[in-house]
């Protein structure tokens, strides 16, 4: 990881990724989540606010411990329990079907494996579950993937293992989950290569 990785960085994640831009989003890709949730890639609490009160239990998963004292107090003010558990999502310690909901948000960026953390995703769901995803890929517009691959190398350091440039839809059925809804869209704000959003829901069809 490194100092900046550490100490710096998610200080400047949580800053940016705090907007009110963001917080929408979560908030609309959230307000389905129910029954006993997982999260991959829990970064700094971000999505806690927005999840409904009614959900039985959050886990998370992250390998980083960021920003612990902010992320405690974000996790005090939620009604739900939390279970913690720092692994990667590569290896999820959970039984088989547990979870009625698993959350990616800005997540499947950065995981190292992201085809084999979505094939845990799908082992870990209920027959009825569904992962609920948010995030930045690969532009349809080729003016865009040109500048994304450019500057993928770069935003792999800056972003700490951030890449620009994944097909996401394509990761997640090469999984075995079946995508039932996914909206493809340009963030206001946020420069295009950077911005180019994958949002839906995937089932598991076991
Ligand atoms: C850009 S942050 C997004 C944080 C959060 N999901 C959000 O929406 O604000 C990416 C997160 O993925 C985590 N991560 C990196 N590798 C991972 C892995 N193998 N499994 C699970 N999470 C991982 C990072 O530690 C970081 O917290």
């Amino acid at each position: 990881m490194g100092f900046y990785c550490d100490h710096i960085f998610p200080h400047l994640m949580d800053w940016v990724m705090a907007r009110p831009v963001f917080s929408h989003l979560r908030e609309a890709l959230l307000r389905s989540a129910s029954g006993e949730v997982l999260e991959i890639g829990f970064g700094t609490g971000l999505n806690l606010s927005h999840y409904p009160t009614t959900i039985t239990c959050l886990s998370i998963v992250d390998p980083a411990i960021l920003l612990p004292a902010k992320v405690s107090r974000r996790m005090a003010a939620v009604p739900f329990p939390i279970q913690t558990n720092h692994v990667t999502a590569e290896t999820l310690p959970f039984p088989d079907g547990q979870f009625e909901t698993v959350v990616s948000t800005w997540t499947l960026c950065t995981i190292p494996n992201p085809v084999l953390a979505l094939q845990e995703v799908r082992r870990v769901l209920k027959p009825e579950g569904r992962l609920l995803f948010l995030e930045h890929g690969r532009s349809k517009d080729q003016k865009i993937t040109v500048w994304q691959d450019r500057l993928n190398p770069i935003q792999n350091v800056i972003g700490c293992g951030c890449n620009l440039n994944r097909q996401i839809d394509q990761m997640i059925s090469q999984s075995g989950l079946t995508i039932t809804h996914l909206d493809r869209f340009s963030m206001h704000g946020v420069p295009r290569f950077a911005g180019e959003m994958y949002q839906g829901a995937a089932v598991a069809q076991h």
